[in-house]
This record gives structure tokens, C-alpha cells and sequence, in this order.
């Protein structure tokens, strides 16, 4: 089974390369390999697939505030890509692993979204990201969507400053008091927790395609995943909850996006969020190891 992972320096990517590594014969192709925006992008990884057996595509435009002016970009980083990539895999018998996201509904449900509710995007990433979802579907037989949320991970979003817990506790040890939205309900998921999904499916060898929630048990609001992490570290800063309305931003944010996890949990058991989140906490030294 020979597997290559595309965007493997990115957040997710990082973590995916780390654990398939250990077991498996894994190609890691980063930016430096191919440019997914280049006029010949598929000649060029081409050979890079002849012989792999499974792709795991971690390429995206992942700014969602930029990506309200960067429209053609993020069209296609997480579009047109997509799109391509699944044309050329789906004429092989190639497995592709592509990642989304809970963006792809508008959170106006009420309910923890699962797979076959139907997705109303209400930004410009989340449109992007629908439409490279509806393009894999289409023309790449054996495909994974997996739905992924409130990524946190060691190597930090690609160019960005930190993912949202790092900002939190950097900018709690520069200030005594931090605002942080409370109307905004995800589910928070440790990347290392979805490339743990992964491998449970690649080793298993599940057949049954098409779209998994791959996120941690549970839901909660940015402003109490900050409590959380700054309880968890004895951080003494002030939380201030605010509205959505008085942090306004490029991009509409969905309110309550939660995925409901039920359907992976036949195959994996996603861990609840604040073990996630401690697991993370531990990887990255700031609490024991082993301890509670
Ligand atoms: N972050 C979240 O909270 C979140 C939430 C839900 C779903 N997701 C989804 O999860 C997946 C992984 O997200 P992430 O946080 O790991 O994102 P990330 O850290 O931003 O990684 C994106 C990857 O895409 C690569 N890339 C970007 N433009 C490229 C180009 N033109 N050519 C080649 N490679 C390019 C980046 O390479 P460089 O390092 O060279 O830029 C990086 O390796 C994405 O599909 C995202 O939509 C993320």
C-alpha cells in the first residue's frame, strides 16, 4: 500500500505524515514538489501517483476572511484542484482522502449537522469547499470526504500566526483581559485525531465511500474552548464573552456548525474535545505528560 500526501507541511498534513510514516511507505509532497494553482499542475505530479495506491489531499485555502477578496484563489485551491485530482484518480482504482470542512453549512440548523443534511455555505470559503466536495464525489469512485472543524495542530495553520488555541494563550500572557466570541458553536478537532481516522480507515480497508464528519465528541464556543485552555493552564487573564456582531469580519461565520460524529464512530472512536485538547496541551509541553 503506497500512500502520498499532498500539503504535507500544512497543519493536518504535518500530522498525517508523523503517524502514516511509522508504519507505511509515505510520499510527502509539499508546494516545493508542485504549485496547485500552475496551468499544468497534474502533468507535474503526474509521476508522483503512478505508483501510489491511495492520496490523502491536505491542499486548501484555508484564510476564510481573505478568501471574500481571494475568491479566484480559493476557487482553485479548493475547487478547481480538487476537481482535477479526482478526474485523474478516478479513472485508476486510486483511493483519494479529501479533506472539508463544517463551513459548508450555514449553522442554522439547530442540530449537530450530519452527513446527508444538506449544505447552504454562507462564505466564500465554504462555497469553494462545497464545490470541490461535490466535484470528488462525482468523479473519483473511491473517495473519502472527511468534514473536519476547528483544526488545532502542532505545526499551526499554514501561514497564519498560530491556530486558535495558541493565539489564545499567547495573547492571555500578553494582556489581562482578551474579548472572545461566545455565539460561534463548533466542534473542536486535533489533527493528530483525524489522522488517526485516516490510518484506522486505510488499515481496515473500508470500502464504504463518501463523506465522514471526522471531529471530536461534542461541541462548545470559542469563548469556552479559551475558558477551557486557560483553566487547564492556571492562565489568570480575564475573558470577556462577546457577540459575533461586535467582532465583525470579512467573512459571515456559522453559528452553530457542530458535526454530528456517529457515523465514523463505527470505525473510530473520536476522542471528546477536551481530551483533544489535552492531548494537544501535553504534545506541545505545556502540561505533564500522564497527567490530569
Ligand atoms: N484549519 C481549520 O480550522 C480547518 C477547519 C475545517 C476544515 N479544515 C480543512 O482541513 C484541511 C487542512 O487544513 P490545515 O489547517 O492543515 O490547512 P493549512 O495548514 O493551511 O495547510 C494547507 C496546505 O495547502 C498547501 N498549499 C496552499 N497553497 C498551495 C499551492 N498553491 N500549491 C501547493 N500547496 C499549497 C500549503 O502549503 P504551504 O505551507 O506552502 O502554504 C499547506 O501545506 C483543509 O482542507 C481545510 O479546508 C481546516
Amino acid at each position: 500500500m503506497h500512500i502520498t500526501v499532498l500539503g504535507a507541511d500544512g497543519q493536518l498534513g504535518t500530522d498525517v505524515i508523523d503517524l502514516l510514516s511509522k508504519a507505511l511507505p509515505v510520499k510527502a509532497l509539499t508546494r516545493e514538489d508542485f504549485d496547485a494553482t500552475d496551468r499544468d499542475v497534474f502533468g507535474r505530479l503526474r509521476p508522483f501517483l503512478e505508483d501510489t495506491d491511495v492520496v490523502i489531499n491536505c491542499v486548501a485555502y484555508t484564510d476564510v476572511d481573505k478568501a471574500e477578496q481571494e475568491k479566484d484563489l480559493a476557487y482553485r485551491l479548493n475547487a478547481e484542484f480538487p476537481e482535477g485530482l479526482a478526474g485523474m484518480l478516478g479513472t485508476s482504482d486510486k483511493i483519494l482522502f479529501h479533506i472539508s470542512t463544517d463551513y459548508v453549512f450555514s449553522g442554522r440548523l439547530g442540530r449537530p449537522y450530519r452527513e446527508d443534511d444538506v449544505p447552504d455555505p454562507i462564505n466564500v470559503y465554504g462555497k469553494t469547499k462545497l464545490a470541490g466536495e461535490i466535484a470528488v464525489s462525482r468523479l473519483c469512485p473511491r473517495h473519502f470526504i472527511f468534514r473536519t472543524a476547528g483544526l488545532f495542530g502542532k505545526a499551526g495553520p499554514s501561514g497564519k500566526a498560530g491556530n486558535f488555541i495558541d493565539t489564545i494563550i499567547r495573547l492571555a500572557r500578553e494582556r489581562s483581559s482578551l474579548r472572545v466570541v461566545d455565539d460561534q458553536v463548533t466542534s473542536p478537532t486535533h489533527t493528530l485525531d483525524v489522522a488517526r481516522a485516516i490510518r484506522a480507515f486505510i488499515e481496515g480497508g473500508i470500502g464504504e465511500y463518501g463523506i465522514f464528519n471526522v471531529v471530536s465528541k461534542g461541541y462548545c464556543s470559542w469563548y469556552e474552548l479559551a475558558d477551557y485552555v486557560l483553566r487547564r493552564l492556571g492562565i489568570e487573564a480575564e475573558l470577556v464573552p462577546v457577540s459575533s456582531d461586535e467582532f465583525p469580519r470579512p467573512a459571515a461565520r456559522p453559528r452553530f456548525s457542530s458535526l454530528d460524529n456517529s457515523k465514523i464512530s463505527k470505525w473510530y472512536n473520536m476522542p471528546r474535545w477536551q481530551d483533544a485538547v489535552d492531548e494537544y496541551l501535553r504534545i506541545k509541553m505545556l502540561l505533564p505528560k500522564g497527567g490530569q
